[in-house]
């Protein structure tokens, strides 16, 4: 019994991985935004209330005809100032259609109109006021999901149908036997014209309302001087039976010449939970191609200068502190101050594991004396990797992080100054590493690089959970 469970939950659970692992296109994406039905539901209610009011100011136009009564031949009619008081859609779904995009459903809904008529046929005229009961209505809307030249979503209704149950019109005045003749017509009229009005009023309102808001997505976003984010779409959404897939490029470019970057990204594997609305998934190419980025225009490079020395800190940066560790230095250079440069050797690559986030960047290190003509005297030249464990936060909007520092390895790489042992430097670089070098990186990396949401969409309840190649990012949203 157990066991039968057991495996019919497992099979659930590959026919769902199954379906939602849509995703491995020829291109991976760098960065995947996955709307679950919850997520659906939500944009469902925003969509539904949305609707809602603008149903609400839906015009009705006036009409008029004739029918034929007994012994008096034709009687003429008109019904205006046809006057919407209400249109409810108390109840509704939406599904996801694969291959297509989405289907949203209204069902039982219901509005309420009023307005004047009068007939005229010689003797027989008589005017008066109306009251229409419209229920029972259900519409269905087909939305197809696209994305554009620029890599914007785009949204187009595919088909629109409604159809009314149920029509009752109370018709107020003196010749009551005459209005139960053309109940029936005018009841039918005001059908077909509600259901075709209702129609061009959400096909209105998906082009007009939906797919503009679609296309605030921020595709581009500049960043600093350097680099800017491209969140453009790769492919249109993916609609599986569980959840929406939107699959952006999610890489950094740069401002200045931007170039392809010299790794793919990798296939994110991504897994089937489902309690919060979106779940998105940030490769560690989307962070790598920062660091490429970045490498490549070159401003990788950071100055230690004792001016930067914290209080607190005994070790200066001058030639006396570190004479303790190279014999020669105090001779060759007295009581100068000295200069480090910081530089990486190559693009710094982040490393996700389901463990946690880390990078081993090289990094060289040029350290200098700064002469009385303020003129650089190489000093020597040091090779430095550490591990670098990075943590991820996320706002509301944005993404951001801070880095920690491990063991620090060096190694000569060049000395002017003759040789010397590197082990002892490492305290002392560790020191300025973490006390200087580090709190200015993290002051960067806090004020973190915008998420791509459209307008007025704010994450809550986040959950960041490393997994093999990518950060997924749980959440639930608020549009407001
Ligand atoms: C770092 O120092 C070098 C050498 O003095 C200088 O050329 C460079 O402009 C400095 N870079 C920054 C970012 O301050
Ligand atoms: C060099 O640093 C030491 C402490 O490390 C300090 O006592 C000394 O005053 C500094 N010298 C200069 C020239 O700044
Ligand atoms: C600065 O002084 C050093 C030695 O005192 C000398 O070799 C160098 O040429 C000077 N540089 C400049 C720019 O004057
Ligand atoms: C780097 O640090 C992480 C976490 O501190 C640790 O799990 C990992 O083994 C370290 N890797 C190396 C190569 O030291
Ligand atoms: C999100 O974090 C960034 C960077 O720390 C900050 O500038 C921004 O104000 C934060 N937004 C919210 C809504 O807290």
């Amino acid at each position: 019994m157990a066991v039968r469970m057991v495996v019919r939950s497992l099979a659930l659970a590959a026919l769902m991985l199954a379906a939602c692992m849509v995703l491995a296109r020829a291109t991976n994406p760098g960065f995947v935004a996955r709307i679950t039905e919850k997520g659906l539901d939500y944009a469902r209610q925003e969509g539904i209330a949305a609707l809602e009011k603008k149903l609400a100011k839906l015009k009705l136009p006036d009409f008029s005809g004739s029918f034929k009564v007994k012994p008096f031949g034709n009687v003429h009619y008109e019904f205006y100032s046809l006057d919407l008081r209400s249109f409810q859609l108390p109840s509704s779904q939406i599904v996801p259609v694969p291959n297509v995009g989405l289907r949203v459903s209204v069902s039982k809904a219901f509005a309420h109109l009023t307005g004047k008529w009068k007939v005229k046929k010689r003797f027989i005229k008589d005017h008066g006021s109306f009251d229409l009961k419209v229920e029972g209505i259900s519409i269905s809307i087909g939305l197809k999901l696209g994305s554009d030249a620029s890599g914007r979503p785009t949204v187009t209704t595919s088909e629109c149908s409604t159809q009314i149950s149920n029509v009752r019109i109370h018709i107020s005045g003196r010749f009551g036997w005459l209005y139960k003749l053309f109940h029936k017509k005018i009841e039918s009229s005001f059908r077909k014209t509600m259901e075709s009005k209702v129609c061009e009023e959400v096909t209105s309102s998906v082009s007009t309302q939906l797919q503009p808001y679609l296309q605030t997505l921020p595709v581009t976003t500049k960043i600093d001087n350097v680099a800017g984010i491209d969140y453009s779409l790769v492919a249109p959404p993916v609609a599986t039976a569980q959840c929406l897939d939107v699959n952006l490029k999610g890489e950094f470019f740069s401002l200045a010449h931007r170039l392809p970057a010299p790794f793919p990204p990798p296939a994110l594997a991504f897994p089937t939970e489902h309690d919060r609305m979106v779940y998105l998934g940030a490769s560690s190419y989307f962070f790598n191609t920062a660091g490429f980025v970045y490498q490549t225009a070159g401003v990788l490079v950071f100055n230690i200068t004792d001016d930067m020395v914290p209080k607190g800190v005994e070790f200066h940066l001058n030639t006396s502190t570190f004479s303790a560790f190279i014999p020669k230095l105090e001779k060759l250079y007295p009581d100068r101050l000295m200069k480090l440069q910081v530089m990486t050797s190559s693009a710094p690559s982040l490393t996700i594991t389901p463990g946690g986030l880390s990078l081993m960047p090289v990094v060289d290190i040029q350290a200098y004396a700064i002469l009385s003509n303020s003129s650089l005297a190489p000093l020597f030249l040091l090779s430095l990797t550490s591990n670098i464990s990075a943590t991820v936060a996320v706002n509301s909007s944005r993404i951001g992080g801070t880095l920690a520092l491990g063991r620090l390895k060096l190694s000569l790489k060049h000395s002017d100054v003759g040789p010397f042992s590197v082990q002892l430097l490492q305290s002392l670089m560790n020191i300025y590493g973490s006390k200087i070098l580090l709190p200015r990186l993290n002051e960067r990396l806090k004020a973190g690089f915008p998420l791509p949401l459209p307008d007025r969409i704010k994450l809550s309840s986040i959950l960041l959970q490393p997994h093999q190649n990518f950060l997924l990012l749980a959440a639930d949203v608020h549009y407001g």
